[in-house]
């Protein structure tokens, strides 16, 4: 049985923390008790913190704990790379087991990557490594626009590498379509043999979002549930 699902993309800014939030929303609308955490958290520069993913995954749940990422960084790169910058360690080991009792508190723990699988959080981690020692399954979330099949099969590709269980796909529609919006699911579950591509609207409402999650909390519920048991009722 599987308490934890990171949120992964096929890059920055495609829509990772968007969809973790309205899932976790979803989740909670539908009675499980949920956490969501940003591990890593990378551009924290403003002083009040107000657009942190940490915060706003926070907000989405009303959880007290954790009010922000794990680990914040200022510099806006890779995980890695700022600690190089900033000094400071990170133990990964350390950063696990937390998030282990985060996971022994709640139904669901959703987890929000940082950047894609491959982004280093140290030089010897990365962000697949901290997935496959939780046993999380990924979520893999890109935007619906071009480029995104190229980039979502390399993600599902280096996803089988490390061994990882893929519950599904979500694209977010851009804010501004482009020819290829709209006929990107077909070809990622053509391609990739993935029946679980879902797509979501352009939406600001946090409860139009979280009804567009329904389907991909089905997933999760079925994800949870014990081979020998049903579906989660009310999800
Ligand atoms: N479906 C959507 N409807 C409305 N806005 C969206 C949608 N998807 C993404 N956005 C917006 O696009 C921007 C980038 O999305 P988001 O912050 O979720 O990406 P991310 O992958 O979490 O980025 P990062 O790599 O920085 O963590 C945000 O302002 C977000 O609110
Ligand atoms: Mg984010």
């Amino acid at each position: 049985m599987v308490r934890a699902i990171l949120v992964t993309g096929t890059d920055t800014s495609v829509g990772k923390t968007w969809v973790a939030a309205a899932l976790a929303r979803a989740l909670t609308a539908a009675g499980l008790r949920v956490l969501a955490v940003k591990p890593v958290e990378t551009g924290c520069a403003d002083a009040t913190g107000g657009s942190e993913d940490g915060l706003l995954l926070a907000g989405a749940t009303g959880q007290h704990e954790p009010a922000r990422a794990l680990r914040r960084f200022r510099a806006a790169v890779a995980p890695a790379q700022a600690l190089e910058r900033e000094g400071g360690s990170l133990d990964f080991d350390e950063l696990v087991l937390e998030l282990e009792r985060y996971e022994a508190a709640a139904d669901v723990l959703i987890i929000e990557g940082v950047g894609g699988l491959l982004t280093p959080i140290t030089w010897e981690w990365n962000v697949a490594d901290l997935a496959g020692a939780l046993g999380a399954h990924a979520l893999i979330v890109a935007t619906d626009r071009r480029g995104s099949i190229n980039h979502t099969l390399l993600t599902l590709g280096a996803a089988e590498l490390a061994g990882l269980t893929v519950l599904g796909v979500v694209l977010t529609s851009p804010r501004v379509p482009d020819a290829s919006t709209g006929s990107n699911a077909a070809a990622i579950a053509r391609l990739s043999g993935t029946a679980r591509v879902h797509v979501t609207p352009w939406t600001d409402d946090p409860d139009t979002a979280a009804a567009a999650l329904r389907d991909v909390a089905e997933w999760v519920a079925a994800d949870l549930a014990p081979p020998s048991a049903g579906p989660l009722g009310g999800v």
